[in-house]
């Protein structure tokens, strides 16, 4: 009986936020692995922000994603059947391998997890690329020291509550930016930060003044924009701002919105910087040995935001991240 593949693919270019009408949905036949090859069924899906960028035809770090291509994600498969020597069928396997129930593969860029160790979800969350990007972009872009005074925003998120606890685990204080009072009482109570800051409820600026009383030493920024310019009017001598993303700006039909604030990096002696957690990737064992280690030792809790569907609701559960509907890892789960 042959089985059905069902898949989402870009059928227009947004214009500011994503529209039901900028997907569509595929279906045709699975085919079977040839020599070389493995085919698998899709368990979990990766709902990432980066996702609205590879939308827009512009230069980026990874080229577009075509008109009428499958969309682009990371997702962890289970092998079905193999013409592959590296991956036979029961294996659960990480990759690029988009918004689609069944994969066929070469297995570039795919790599066999251990299910036994943790969850599919976990190896792309905590264990995967936000994990990678919280912990490259806080100790090597932020060259974080013990002891230091780390602000993070999109606190509450994938990337940002891992990297405020490892910074937390480094000895810092640590305050986390976050959308609404829930958020920010999982950022105090259960993850371990110092302090949170509800963006939503108050004036941001004011509020970095009481909690980094003697300037931000490291600044992670998630989110860009007028937080992002407020984070800049407290930094400390020789802070480090760590430009991770901007999904303030995502959606944006109109140019990106710059720092103002920007001169307090001369006053500061500060240094800004931007960085893409694939150029880390040769390290990225060394950190997920590290993360495994403080999540075993009760130092890193993980978060998963798990909606379970079909590829058909890819669309809507991507909205989830710009309405920050979400806590913790976003991803879809297939079943
Ligand atoms: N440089 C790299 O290599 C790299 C790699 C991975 C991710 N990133 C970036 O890291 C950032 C976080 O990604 P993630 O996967 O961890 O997503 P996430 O934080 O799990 O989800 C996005 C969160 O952003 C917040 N948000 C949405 N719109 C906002 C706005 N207008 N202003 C302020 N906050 C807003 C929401 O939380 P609230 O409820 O708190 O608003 C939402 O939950 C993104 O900017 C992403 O592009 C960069």
């Amino acid at each position: 009986m042959s089985v059905t593949n069902h898949q989402i693919r870009l059928a227009a270019r947004p214009v500011g936020e994503v529209k039901p009408e900028d997907w569509e949905h595929c279906s045709g036949p699975v085919e079977e692995p040839g020599p070389g090859l493995f085919a698998g069924r899709t368990r979990v899906i990766s709902l990432d922000p980066a996702m609205r960028g590879w939308l827009d035809d512009r230069p980026s770090y990874l080229p577009p994603v075509g008109i009428g291509e499958v969309m682009r994600a990371g997702s962890v498969i289970e092998v079905t059947a193999s013409q592959h020597p590296d991956f036979q069928p029961g294996d659960h396997v990480v990759g690029t391998f988009g918004v689609q129930e069944y994969v066929v593969s070469d297995g570039r860029g795919a790599m066999k997890i251990d299910t036994s160790l943790a969850p599919p979800s976990t190896y792309l969350g905590a264990l995967g690329m936000p994990g990678m990007t919280a912990y490259f972009g806080l100790l090597e872009v932020g060259a974080l020291k013990d002891g230091e005074t780390v602000v993070v925003s999109g606190a509450a998120g994938a990337v940002g509550s891992i990297a405020g606890q490892i910074a937390k685990a480094k000895g810092c204080r640590v305050v986390g930016i976050a959308g609404g009072p829930e958020k920010c009482a999982l950022l105090t109570g259960e993850l371990g930060f110092d302090a949170a800051i509800d963006y939503r409820a108050e004036d941001v600026r004011k509020a970095l003044r009481r909690e980094a009383p003697d300037g931000i030493d490291v600044y992670f920024d998630n989110v860009g924009g007028d937080i992002l310019d407020a984070a800049l009017t407290r930094l400390a001598m020789h802070a480090r701002v760590v430009i991770c993303g901007a999904i303030s700006q995502y959606n944006n039909a109109t140019p990106v919105q710059g720092p103002s604030n920007y001169l307090s990096l001369l006053v500061r002696r500060a240094r800004m910087e931007g960085f893409v957690v694939f150029d880390y990737a040769k390290r990225y064992a060394e950190a997920a040995q590290d993360i495994s280690a403080w999540i075993g030792a009760g130092r890193i809790k993980v978060k998963e935001h798990v909606v379970r569907g079909s590829v058909d609701d890819f669309p809507e559960t991507l909205q989830m991240l710009f309405r920050g509907d979400n806590v913790g890892k976003l991803v879809l789960d297939l079943g």
